[in-house]
């Protein structure tokens, strides 16, 4: 890791130069996914919709990233242009040194096969294939080999032996969204993105997954992005991205409950042009929120993309 948490990691140097060309194989470095100067529209004139306001983002290799931020403030939009699900109207994704705006559609899809997970909000299983299939399906199609002991391994710490030779029609909702988690996590892609991958679950199996994913990007170097409305889910993460109207409000390192629960509800209280800034906003990344009122001023937007430094960690020792 090269600098402090919470600081953007700059895009590896003559990355533009992979433009269109091969897909390079990952390299060491701490960048997993970058976005810069991120805009999506949805619609086009007086009806458009501004669901990313030039977001410039990055999520780490090997470490756990939260998305952040009130409904409607961008997460999905971010993760799925992150993922090369959708294109951005402008601005650039790299996956590593890789530019996924700038790839031909057939190398993102075979980019998206090979190096990329995602665990949809809707799950997205086959109905007409068994647990078992949904979950190798990925590397089926891939034409790569299931590794038996990795498959054991997932599917024991989701709790899904049972059920592996069911159709997923017939399994309870957080049963599938732990289906959908398996067949992300199989092939060991080089990130894993993850669009509120707990909402279905009771709070012990939420728990239990959110160890899972923190013990495979801690001990097997995944690297997870994950939209969540949890403060208690975003405890168990290295690191949060904290939206607000598809800007970036704040980033908080080594985030705990009650620090993220208390970004969050600033941000609900704030007016629809105003920014987290300043001393709150420092605070919350340090993890000292020093309580009572506090007047945030609003900034300008291209204010709240700047780097902010991390404070001392807000995990107790
Ligand atoms: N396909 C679409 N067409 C038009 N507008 C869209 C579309 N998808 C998203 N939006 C709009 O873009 C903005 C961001 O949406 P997005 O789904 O990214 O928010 P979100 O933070 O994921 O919200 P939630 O927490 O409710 O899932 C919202 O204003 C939403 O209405
Ligand atoms: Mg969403």
């Amino acid at each position: 890791m090269s600098g402090p948490q919470g600081e953007w990691a700059p895009a590896p140097e003559g990355s533009a130069g992979e433009v269109g060309g091969e897909l390079v194989p990952w390299k060491e470095g701490t960048v997993g996914v970058q976005t810069i100067d991120l805009v999506k529209d949805y619609g086009s004139g007086p009806g458009a919709v501004r669901a990313l306001a030039g977001l410039s983002v990055s999520a780490e290799r090997n470490r756990f990233t939260a998305i952040m931020g009130p409904s409607g403030s961008g997460k999905s939009t971010l993760l799925h242009c992150m993922a090369g699900l959708d294109a951005p109207t402008s601005g650039r994704v790299l996956l590593g040194p890789t530019d996924l705006t700038q790839l031909p559609e057939k190398k993102l899809t075979k980019l998206r096969r090979d190096r990329i997970g995602f665990v949809f909000q809707s799950y997205a299983l086959l109905p007409q294939l068994s647990v078992k299939q949904n979950i190798t399906l990925p590397l089926e199609v891939a034409g790569r080999k299931v590794d038996g002991q990795w498959l054991k391994t997932v599917v024991e710490a989701l709790d899904l032996g049972r059920v592996l030779k069911q159709r997923p029609t017939r399994l309870s909702g957080g049963q599938q969204q732990r289906v959908a988690m398996a067949r992300a996590l199989l092939p060991r892609p080089d990130v894993v993105f993850a669009d509120e991958p707990t909402g279905a679950l009771d709070a012990t199996t939420a728990r239990e997954m959110l160890q899972f994913l923190r013990t495979s990007v801690h001990e097997l170097g995944q690297t997870i992005v994950m939209v969540t409305h949890d403060p208690l889910a975003a405890e168990h993460t290295d690191h949060v991205l904290l939206l607000h109207q598809g800007a970036l409000a704040a980033q908080i390192a080594n985030p705990t409950a009650p620090v993220v629960l208390e970004a969050l509800t600033v941000l609900d209280r704030m007016p629809a042009d105003g920014w987290m800034t300043g001393g709150y906003r420092a605070a919350a990344i340090g993890g000292g929120y020093p309580g009572g009122t506090g007047v945030y001023p609003a900034a300008s937007a291209a204010a709240s993309r700047l780097a902010l430094p991390a404070g001392p960690s807000a995990r107790p020792a």
